[in-house]
């Protein structure tokens, strides 16, 4: 893509904030031209979101200067800013879920007709948006109903309803799969037609190379640089932004397979999954690919007994299984760290080490007060082996960066005893230095025995760590590859449209 405008819409000068005991930005550029897509990239923690928060009028600057449309912008608030034509799409989604997806979009601005909201309209002009977005919702819907994916595609298309002439999205698709990118990035172009100007925020290399127009590297809340796109390779804007270089991107070790130690057969929940059955062995990592809505995740919660089974077997080593309960799960050695750290993975107001310790509570609680130097000490642990950009283990959890959230949801499970460990979207949202560090942890633990589950939407992911891949499509298995044979292409066949169902292989 290119952008032919030199106007610059946008120029951020010298930015500078600070929270309480972090220097989250100090001294940061950003000039954005008219109608281009800026790719703003840095490590988890480096200011991204703040930076972004700032502009979108939720944080007030220490010091620096903020240019929009040629004027100094002085606005206090969001909606301030949402005036003068800037819009953010956030990374943590904050969509009231009891509401209907038409009251979402025209939240704030609801058509009127006397003194009542005219929903007849609201709900048509809604319903007209999602339809020209390709969007098979109905305006009506709760956005409760809707998957990340389907509530980020939601709050894109509220942007752009709103007519913004900047438009933020901070990791738009870290939580939808390549199909739906796709669509992102065809609105993406749209916008750029219309001059509307996007900063965008994403951890995802092969997505920065395929939209940026220019990018705009941060590191530890300073600017390291800025230029066309074309002069960077992702060799260097990998060693701009975490100030080394990185020696494998998927650290992939072959390991001894072992015995079986899930096996799972005819798995059914009416309407969400059917008839799925599949094993996974000590030392195996399982891919588990598919489209959004394909059941991945429906199915790993009825194993790990957050959601009820209509039908089917779990048999663990070669035992009957039975989990009424996540506890359950836990006390026989399943783990599972969920996709959506706020829901289930995270007590956000509660400090790091706090969360890294609660999984392992229920097993160490009568010894948790003799033990608190063991805890503070394997929390440190995690924190290294992380890098988890943090103040110190006191901080609270909904102060960190995005990336450092999810870093805590999976440290919290590592310290576990555990079979087999179940991983929904384990990377989402972390940067590459850091993403490679998971992946080697994966391998580590696959090496002790540990059978590993994960579902991934990042196909270099999940071509590139797992030993196995079972593709899902509409709730059923549409087949299985080894990892020799799987590419891309054939992964995509099997997410897309379901093959015959004798070819299905376990
Ligand atoms: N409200 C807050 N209170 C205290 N510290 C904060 C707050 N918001 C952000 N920080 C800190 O500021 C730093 C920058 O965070 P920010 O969320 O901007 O990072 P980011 O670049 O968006 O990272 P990620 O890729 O993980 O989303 C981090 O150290 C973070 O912990
Ligand atoms: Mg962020």
């Amino acid at each position: 893509m290119s952008a032919d405008s030199n106007t610059l819409v946008l120029e951020m000068r010298g930015i500078c904030k600070s929270f309480p005991g972090v220097k989250a930005l100090d001294g940061v550029n950003l000039s954005v031209r008219q109608g281009s897509v800026h790719v703003l990239v840095g490590e988890n923690g480096a200011g991204k979101s703040t930076l972004m928060k700032i502009l979108s009028g939720e944080h007030a600057i220490d010091a620096g200067e903020i240019h929009f449309k040629g004027q100094l912008l002085n606005h206090s608030n969001t909606s301030a800013a949402l005036e003068l034509g800037i819009a953010m799409i956030h990374q943590e989604l904050s969509p009231i879920l009891d509401m209907t997806i038409a009251e979402n979009i025209f939240l704030g601005r609801e058509p009127m007709k006397g003194f009542f909201v005219d929903f007849k309209r609201m709900v048509a002009d809604t319903q007209a948006l999602l339809d020209r977005l390709g969007l098979k919702y109905r305006a009506e819907q709760k956005m409760r109903e809707l998957s990340i994916a389907g509530m980020q595609l939601v709050e894109i298309s509220k942007a752009i309803s709103r007519k913004a002439e900047l438009v933020i999205m901070d990791e738009p698709t870290s939580a939808i799969s390549d199909t739906e990118v796709s669509m992102l990035f065809r609105q993406v172009a749209d916008l750029k037609v219309h001059g509307v100007a996007i900063i965008y925020i994403t951890h995802k290399m092969d997505e920065i190379f395929q939209i940026a127009d220019d990018i705009t590297i941060i590191r530890d809340g300073q600017y390291v640089a800025s230029d066309r796109a074309t002069a960077f390779d992702e060799h260097k804007l990998i060693s701009l932004m975490v100030g080394r270089t990185i020696s494998s991107i998927f650290p992939k070790e072959t390991v001894p397979i072992g015995e079986v130690a899930l096996q799972v057969t005819g798995l059914t929940r009416h309407g969400v999954f059917k008839d799925i059955s599949f094993s996974v062995r000590r030392g195996e990592i399982l891919g588990l690919a598919g489209l959004i809505g394909a059941g991945r995740t429906e199915v790993m919660r009825a194993i790990f007994g957050l959601d009820k089974l209509d039908a089917g077997a779990v048999e663990l080593e070669g035992k009957p299984m039975r989990v009424k309960s996540p506890a359950d799960a836990i006390a026989q050695g399943v783990a599972m760290v969920s996709e959506d750290r706020k829901a289930e993975g995270l007590v956000l107001c509660r400090s790091v080490q706090e969360n890294i310790s609660l999984a392992n509570l229920p097993k160490f609680a009568p010894r948790l007060l003799l033990d608190l130097k063991a805890e503070a000490e394997s929390g440190q642990k995690m924190r290294e082996m992380l890098q988890i950009k943090t103040a110190s283990l006191d901080t609270t959890v909904s102060n960190l960066s995005g990336g450092n959230q999810q870093k805590i949801v999976i440290a919290k499970w590592l310290l576990g005893d555990l079979k087999v460990l179940i991983l929904d979207e384990p990377t989402r949202g972390i940067d590459v230095g850091s993403k490679s560090e998971i992946h080697k942890l994966m391998t580590q633990f696959a090496k002790q025995g540990l059978a590993i589950i994960m579902i991934s939407s990042e196909l270099p992911e999940v071509l590139g760590m797992s030993d196995r891949i079972v593709v899902m499509h509409e709730g059923q298995i549409t087949g299985e590859l080894p990892r020799a044979q799987a590419t891309q292409e054939k992964i995509m066949a099997l997410a897309t449209q379901a093959v015959a169902h004798d070819a299905v292989v376990h």
